[in-house]
């Protein structure tokens, strides 16, 4: 097990990674809260709710189920599950335990903002995703309509306990979106994380704990070293949206529908990097390294029929851009990014191009 600690505003806070984390539930002082509610979905806490509850030493826990999947972060739901909390008589000093992958996680932590004008809560994630990437860092936020996370505050969880087990029943799909992710961290941080997931590639799977115990940790460390430096996304915590410039443009253009996250992540990477290539900023090397990576770890959905103009269209949608000017974060090799304005429209379509080709 490890433990970093977040500075946020307020307070500081535990990111426990590790197996038997969940434990750690029992440090909270009995008696701070009046109430505990979990907030998670219905097969996944029939699924592992004995186990939480057994190690986390829960006594009483109602729970409250969204359907699984993006529509639920939405403020429809957010007025239902508030509504739920009151008739089952949450109170100003009740809190939130947020089972789940980065749905519950965004919008459990959206409503713990602002429910009574603010109650604590606990990330659990379940998702390889919601583990290095969303329950970490304090962003929470629900959709309006097509506009993902525009409504949203900064509200860290009072702890985050991330159990690599409960990863051994997700979908194969979903497990990568998160090594996607992971791949981002590593092109953030440097060789040595990248050169682990390029020797483990194929012993990664959902179910192997002790891979995954210590790639969460190493991935949960750069997160967690980015957000302490920059926790309101001033400066360097936007080196995270490495990859999501054009990933977003993907999701978008197919309605949310093609991809899981991480795959528009993944596909917004290889982008990135040949973006940089393009540009004189990342060696060939670098670039290929991260491209074969990418694609080693599994199958993307096709972009081959998306028109680059369109995709081009959606690009200043990205929440990068601050005043309509588009900033790219890109790798200038592995370990380093730089962020990047005026970047000509030609390189980027030919970028998009480049990937659109690849095989
Ligand atoms: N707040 C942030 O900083 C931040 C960062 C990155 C992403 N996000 C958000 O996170 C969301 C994506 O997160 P996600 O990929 O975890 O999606 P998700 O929560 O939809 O989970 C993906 C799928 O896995 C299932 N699942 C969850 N845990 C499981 C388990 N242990 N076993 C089996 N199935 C399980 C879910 O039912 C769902 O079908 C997006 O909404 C994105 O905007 C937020
Ligand atoms: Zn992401």
């Amino acid at each position: 097990m490890e433990t970093f600690r977040v500075k946020s505003e307020k307070f500081t806070y535990p990111v426990v990674t590790g197996k038997e984390s969940w434990r750690l539930f029992r440090d909270v002082p009995q008696g701070r809260y009046s109430s505990i509610f979990v907030v998670t979905e219905r097969s996944l806490w029939r699924r592992w709710s004995k186990r939480f509850i057994e190690e986390s030493g829960l006594r009483t826990a109602p729970a409250l189920f969204v359907p699984s999947g993006e529509p639920s972060k939405s403020l429809q739901m957010l007025e239902r599950l508030g509504g739920e909390l009151l008739r089952k008589g949450a109170d100003r000093r009740s809190c939130l335990v947020l089972f789940g992958g980065g749905v519950v996680g965004d919008l459990g932590a959206f409503l713990a903002s602002v429910y009574m004008r603010g109650v604590d809560c606990i990330h659990v994630p379940t998702t390889l995703l919601a583990q290095v990437d969303s329950a970490v860092g304090g962003k929470t936020a629900v959709n309006l309509g097509e506009m993902k996370n525009l409504i949203g505050t900064f509200y860290p969880g009072r702890m985050v306990l991330s159990d690599p087990r409960v990863l051994s029943t997700l979908r194969w799909r979903d497990f990568r979106s998160g090594l996607y992710e992971v791949v981002k961290h590593a092109i953030l941080d440097g060789r040595s994380l990248f050169k682990l997931l390029e020797t483990s590639t194929h012993t990664l799977r959902p179910g192997a704990a002790d891979a995954l115990e210590s790639i969460v940790a190493r991935a949960v460390k750069v997160k967690v070293d980015i957000v302490n430096r920059d926790e309101r996304e001033a400066n360097e915590r936007m080196t995270l949206n490495l990859g999501h410039t054009f990933g977003h443009a993907l999701e978008e253009a197919t309605d949310y529908s093609r991809f899981v996250h991480g795959e528009a992540v993944a596909w917004g990477l290889l982008a990135a990097a040949r973006l940089g290539r393009r540009l004189g900023l990342l060696p060939a090397t670098d670039s290929d390294q991260i491209c074969a990576l990418v694609r080693r770890l599994g199958p993307l959905p096709s972009i081959q029929d998306l028109p680059p103009a369109k995709i081009l269209r959606l690009l200043p949608q990205d929440k990068k851009a601050v005043g309509g000017t588009i900033r790219w974060v890109i790798p200038e090799k592995i370990g380093k990014v730089r962020v990047v304005t005026g970047v000509p429209r030609c390189e980027v379509l030919a970028a998009f191009r480049e990937i659109q080709a690849m095989k």
